[in-house]
C-alpha cells in the first residue's frame, strides 16, 4: 500500500536521494534551481509517498514572487525508478495541491512537460512569456495552475526568488 503523507525531518535524506538519483548533478544548473538556492521549501507542502518503511516518492514546493505576487513553484517531484508508472506522482501532486489550496495559496507554476502535468490540471501560460523565467527556458514548458480563480492569468512578470531563508539549503532540481 502506498501512503501519501507530509514529509517529516526523518524523511529528508531519503527524499533527497530520490531527487539526486532521478536528476543527477545537472539539476544544479537549471533556472528553477537558481530560484531555490538559499530558500527553504514550503515545509507544509513537502509530501512523501511511503510503502512499508520505504520512501518511494517526493514532492516539494518553493515560494516565488511573480510581478510582486506570491506564488508556489512545484518541484522537484520524483519517484524511485522501480515504482514509476503507478500513479504515485499524480497522487503526490493531488494531495499537496489540495493542501496548498486549503492553506490559501493562489497560484502554482512549474517548468515541465504539459502532457504529464496536464493530468494534475497544469496548462501552458499564455501568451508565452507573460510569466518569464530568470534564465533560458522553453516557454512551452512554463505551466501554471490557479488554486484561486484566475490567479495565474492575473500574473505578469519575472519569476523571482522569495526572501532568503538560510535554515534549509535548496536540495532541489528543476522540474524539467
Ligand atoms: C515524472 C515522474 C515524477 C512521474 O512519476 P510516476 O509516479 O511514474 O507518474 P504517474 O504514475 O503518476 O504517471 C505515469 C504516466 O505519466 C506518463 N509520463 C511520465 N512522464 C511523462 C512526461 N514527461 N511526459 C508525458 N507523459 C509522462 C507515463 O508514461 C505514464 O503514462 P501511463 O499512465 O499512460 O502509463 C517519474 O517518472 C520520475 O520521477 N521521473 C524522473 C524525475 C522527473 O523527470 N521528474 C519530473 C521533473 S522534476
Amino acid at each position: 500500500m502506498t501512503v501519501i503523507r507530509r514529509e517529516e525531518p526523518r524523511d529528508a535524506a531519503a527524499a533527497d536521494a530520490i531527487v539526486a538519483a532521478a536528476f543527477g548533478p545537472g539539476r544544479f544548473a537549471k533556472s528553477a534551481y537558481r530560484l531555490r538556492e538559499g530558500v527553504a521549501a514550503v515545509a507544509e507542502l513537502s509530501f512523501v509517498a511511503e510503502e512499508g518503511a520505504r520512501i518511494v516518492g517526493t514532492v516539494r514546493y518553493w515560494p516565488v514572487v511573480i510581478g510582486g505576487e506570491a506564488a508556489l513553484m512545484l518541484g522537484p517531484i520524483a519517484i524511485v525508478a522501480d515504482r514509476q508508472g503507478q500513479g504515485i506522482a499524480l497522487a503526490l501532486m493531488q494531495a499537496s495541491l489540495a493542501e496548498a489550496k486549503r492553506l490559501g495559496h493562489r497560484a502554482v507554476i512549474l517548468v515541465g512537460d504539459e502532457p504529464y502535468y496536464g493530468r494534475a490540471g497544469f496548462k501552458r501560460v499564455q501568451p508565452y512569456g507573460r510569466i518569464t523565467m530568470p534564465g533560458p527556458v522553453d516557454y512551452a514548458r512554463v505551466l501554471g495552475l490557479s488554486l484561486a480563480d484566475g490567479a495565474v492569468e492575473a500574473m505578469k512578470g519575472e519569476v523571482r526568488k522569495a526572501a532568503l531563508d538560510e535554515r534549509v539549503a535548496a536540495a532541489g532540481c528543476a522540474v524539467g
